[in-house]
C-alpha cells in the first residue's frame, strides 16, 4: 500500500495535469477540490475566495457551508489575516471557530497568496480529531502554492 507522500505526490501530479491547460479559475479549483475528495474522503474540501474584503464560498465538495467569512474570523479568516497555513487538530478548542457543520472535529487551512496578496483560502474539515499531520501540511502547501502559479 502506498504512503501518504506517495498519494500526495500522485495527487500533485494529476492536478498539475488537470489544471495546466485550463484558464478558467472556477473550473480548475472545482476540480481541484473534486480530486481531493476523490483521493483523501475528507469531510469537506473547499475554497473561500476574497472578494471585497471578505470570505466568500467558492468550488467545493461536502456539505452545504457558510457562505460568507468576515477578515480575522473563524479559521479561515485567521489563517487569511495571518497569511499562515493553520491546523486545528480540535476546532472546539479555537477560539472563534465557525460551525458549519456539527460533524467537523479538526480543520487545516490553507491561504492562496499571490505577490504577497492573499486570493483565496483552502479549507479542508475532517470528523476526527487531530486528523492532519506534518505530511498534509507539507503537501497541502504545496498544493496551494500550485493554485497560486497556475490560477490565480
Ligand atoms: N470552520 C471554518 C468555516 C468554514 S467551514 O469549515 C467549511 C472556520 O472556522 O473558518
Amino acid at each position: 500500500m502506498e504512503n501518504k507522500e506517495e498519494v500526495y505526490r500522485s495527487f500533485l501530479s494529476q492536478l498539475r495535469g488537470l489544471i495546466s491547460d485550463e484558464p478558467d479559475r472556477i473550473a480548475n479549483l472545482s476540480n481541484a477540490a473534486a480530486l481531493y475528495m476523490q483521493t483523501f474522503s475528507p469531510h469537506w474540501v473547499g475554497f473561500y475566495l476574497v472578494q471585497d474584503e471578505q470570505l466568500v464560498l467558492g468550488p467545493f465538495q461536502g456539505p452545504v457551508a457558510c457562505t460568507r467569512i468576515e477578515y480575522g474570523k473563524g479559521v479561515c479568516g485567521k489563517a487569511w489575516e495571518k497569511q499562515t497555513l493553520l491546523n486545528v487538530p480540535d476546532v472546539h478548542q479555537f477560539p472563534g471557530h465557525i460551525a458549519c457543520s456539527a460533524l467537523s472535529n479538526s480543520e487545516l487551512v490553507a491561504p492562496i497568496v499571490m505577490q504577497d496578496q492573499c486570493r483565496a483560502i483552502l479549507d479542508i474539515d475532517s470528523t476526527d480529531f487531530n486528523h492532519f499531520d506534518k505530511v498534509d501540511e507539507e503537501y497541502v502547501n504545496k498544493m496551494a502554492e500550485l493554485l497560486s502559479e497556475n490560477v490565480f
